[in-house]
């Protein structure tokens, strides 16, 4: 409704964010915006294609969050996703108030990995502060009913005693962390960051037993401790808790865990509870690998994984538990229609949806688009606006003059990432001592976790985009034949991940490669062309889910975005000969991160270094998350 008076007014919203471009941080403009548009990010473009149709309500219904890594600002250059924590907070509050005139039990919850990933929550750390101390508080401004916790919260020994001292202590008994432990300096002791598990009873009458499960992850902070699942199933809080003389109508095992992949832990839980409890419901909330995603184990037990960085909220909808008298089939809205497996006798019946993260899906299901925003809405989202100006992070290096992606295209093709990565190293990563030696700079792929996307290239998305801070080091005067040969021993070795890239890596996303192309094949132009004629028919590319129950379960359809896989690393030159001959030697440089690899890889070509060979080729305070913003700030314009 809203919308429409504003495009009443002839106001297209790209008037509103500024020609091409998505927002000049101006704050004049950004006043006059808010005039008009109350709500999302100033900055924040509005989506223009919505769900398909109302959502489904079961007996219980869900909302699902998971490796928010905090994106409390959404997505701020792109339209699918571009609604802020305030928009959702006033979401949920509609959706609450929809379950109890409906008669169903509504559950909001979350799967964790709530740092790294956003300025929002990183920019702290650079100003001595700890990661997540600003973005936490705004996301507890949700009243969610469970939350469990993520890998990205126990890295690093302060954060994990962030969480423990001021995350676990807000949301008391609604905190599980049934596996992780943290000693606590007062006295020496481990103890479990929030709960081990929660039996409660819905409001409708559903007797629930909750647990929260983090995957077995190792590359813990040493002030944790992880307990392995199938150590946990063992103990006895756990054989207490699954074996109560309280009934359990219903198991629910939230989880930093992927529904799907081999390293889940889900299924251990699983066989545990079903040792005793072989019909009980269990129904799983998982996340970690980043996708849309829905895992049926058994007639009775199924899995929702709901994405990533607030692309994405998940929605599940589940009826016929014999307990308690919510509605099974509440009027006037779709309700779950399917069993878990065909043919079983099971009165359960399950739906699932995954919501693009926008103020038009939002407004729309909320049915409540004239008084959408809740006051805490609009406090959570001005108080966004109001972090973000404070941490400088829309402050802007230069204009992206179009969209470079991670994966949506082979690394080679223009619209990749990689030949952009490559030419800002070439530029930026200049030893002025040495630049008139020939350098060839190897570079892990891993190291880059999200598109650049055309516009404005600000602090903010120095984050987004390459988060670590890998120093340039260097093998001076390496002998051309072996450095030559480099890149092929590197790509055809051991994977590079770090345990925080591998997590993400190790998955191909389904939900965005249903059909993988061959690479080799690709025709950079095709895409373009596709990309072009998909606008016009208004169905904006994006997710395209498939999952166990199918394909329809994403609430905007969307055309696919192909998915490429990156070798290893990449290499960029820079100094070489301007004849085009190939020098004698050349200085190796590449990031911190991969030495080891870089050293056993030149063993292989024939040259054996060791660490002594290896010195920093521009200062260590000089990292991967710098050379971006330095290369946007000489080369790209400044007007978007
Ligand atoms: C963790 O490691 C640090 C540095 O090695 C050490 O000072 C600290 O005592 C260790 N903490 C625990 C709980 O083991
Ligand atoms: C559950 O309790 C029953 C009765 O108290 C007992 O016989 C059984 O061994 C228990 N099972 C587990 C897994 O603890
Ligand atoms: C189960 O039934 C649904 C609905 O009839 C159908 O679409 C689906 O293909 C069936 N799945 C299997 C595995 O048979
Ligand atoms: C559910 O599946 C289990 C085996 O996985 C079977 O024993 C049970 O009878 C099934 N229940 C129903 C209601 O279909
Ligand atoms: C933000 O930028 C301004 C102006 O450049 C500077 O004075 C201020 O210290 C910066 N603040 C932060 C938090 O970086
Ligand atoms: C490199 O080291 C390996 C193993 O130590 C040795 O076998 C090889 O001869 C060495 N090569 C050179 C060129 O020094
Ligand atoms: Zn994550
Ligand atoms: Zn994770």
């Amino acid at each position: 409704m809203l919308r429409s008076l504003v495009l009443g007014l002839g106001l297209s919203s790209t008037a509103l964010a500024c020609g091409g471009c998505t927002g000049t941080g101006d704050v004049e403009m950004v006043r006059r915006a808010r005039l008009i548009q109350p709500r999302m990010q100033p900055d924040a473009i509005p989506a223009t294609t919505g769900p398909k149709g109302p959502l489904p309500w079961g007996q219980l219904t869900f909302a699902h969050t998971s490796d928010t890594h905090g994106w409390l600002m959404g997505h701020v250059k792109e339209e699918n996703y571009g609604a802020d924590w305030g928009d959702y907070v006033s979401f949920i509050r509609h959706m609450r108030y929809k379950a109890r005139k409906l008669g169903v039990d509504f559950l909001v919850v979350d799967s964790g990995d709530l740092h790294d990933g956003s300025g929002l929550s990183d920019a702290t750390v650079k100003l001595g502060g700890v990661n997540g101390e600003v973005s936490l508080p705004i996301f507890q401004n949700l009243d969610y009913d469970l939350l469990t916790i993520g890998n990205h919260e126990l890295y690093v020994a302060d954060v994990a005693f962030d969480v423990f001292e001021n995350f676990a202590k807000f949301y008391r008994s609604r905190y599980l962390t049934s596996n992780v432990q943290i000693m606590d300096p007062k006295d020496g002791k481990f103890k479990y960051i929030g709960r081990t598990h929660k039996y409660f009873t819905t409001y409708f009458g559903v007797r629930i037993m909750a647990f929260g499960v983090l995957f077995d992850f190792t590359s813990n902070a040493n002030n944790s401790k992880i307990i392995k699942a199938k150590d946990m199933v063992q103990q006895q809080w756990f054989l207490d808790a699954i074996n109560t003389s309280d009934p359990i109508d219903l198991f629910l095992v939230l989880g930093h865990n992927s529904v799907r992949s081999s390293t889940s832990t889900f299924p251990v839980i699983r066989e545990a509870i079903r040792k005793v409890h072989p019909n009980t419901p269990i129904q799983f909330f998982g996340g970690h690998s980043h996708t849309r995603d829905f895992k049926v184990y058994d007639n009775s037990s199924t899995a929702l994984e709901p994405g990533r960085y607030c692309e994405t909220l998940g929605w599940l909808a589940l009826s016929g538990i014999e307990a308690g008298n919510g509605k099974h089939k509440p009027a006037g809205v779709p309700n779950p229609d399917r069993p878990a497996v065909n043919g079983t006798t099971s009165y359960l019946s399950y739906a699932r949806r995954y919501i693009d993260w926008n103020r038009l899906s939002f407004e729309y299901h909320s049915d409540n688009v004239r008084t959408f925003d809740t006051p805490r809405g609009e406090s959570v989202t001005d108080e966004v606006w109001n972090e973000r100006q404070r941490l400088n992070l829309t402050s802007l290096y230069g204009c992206a003059p179009q969209t470079y992606c991670l994966s949506c295209a082979p690394q080679t093709s223009e619209l990749s990432i990689y030949p952009l990565v490559q030419k800002a190293l070439s530029a930026v990563i200049v030893n002025e001592e040495r630049k008139d030696i020939a350098r060839m700079i190897f570079v892990n792929t891993g190291g880059f976790r999200f598109d650049i996307v055309k516009g404005r290239f600000t602090y903010d998305d120095s984050f987004i985009v390459a988060p670590f801070t890998n120093a340039f080091q260097y093998i001076p005067n390496v002998p051309y034949a072996a450095a030559a040969k480099l890149l092929d021993l590197l790509n055809n070795g051991a994977p590079q991940k770090r345990d925080m890239d591998r997590e993400h890596r190790s998955f191909l996303p389904r939900s965005v490669d249903a059909c993988p192309l061959d690479g080799a094949q690709f025709n950079s132009g095709l895409v373009k062309r596709k990309t072009i004629i998909r606008r016009q028919e208004i169905v904006t590319p994006g997710y395209t889910t498939k999952d166990d129950f199918g394909t329809d379960g994403d609430d905007t359809p969307h055309s696919n975005i192909p998915y490429f896989r990156a070798t290893n690393d990449i290499v960029a030159e820079g100094g070489f000969p301007t004849d085009g001959s190939t020098p004698e030697t050349v200085d190796v440089v590449f990031y911190d991160f991969i030495r080891s690899y870089v050293l056993t890889a030149l063993a292989k070509a024939g040259e054996n270094y060791t660490t002594a060979d290896v010195e920093y080729y521009l200062p260590p305070s000089f990292t991967s998350n710098d050379f971006l913003p330095e290369y946007a700030k000489r080369f790209w314009s400044k007007d978007c």
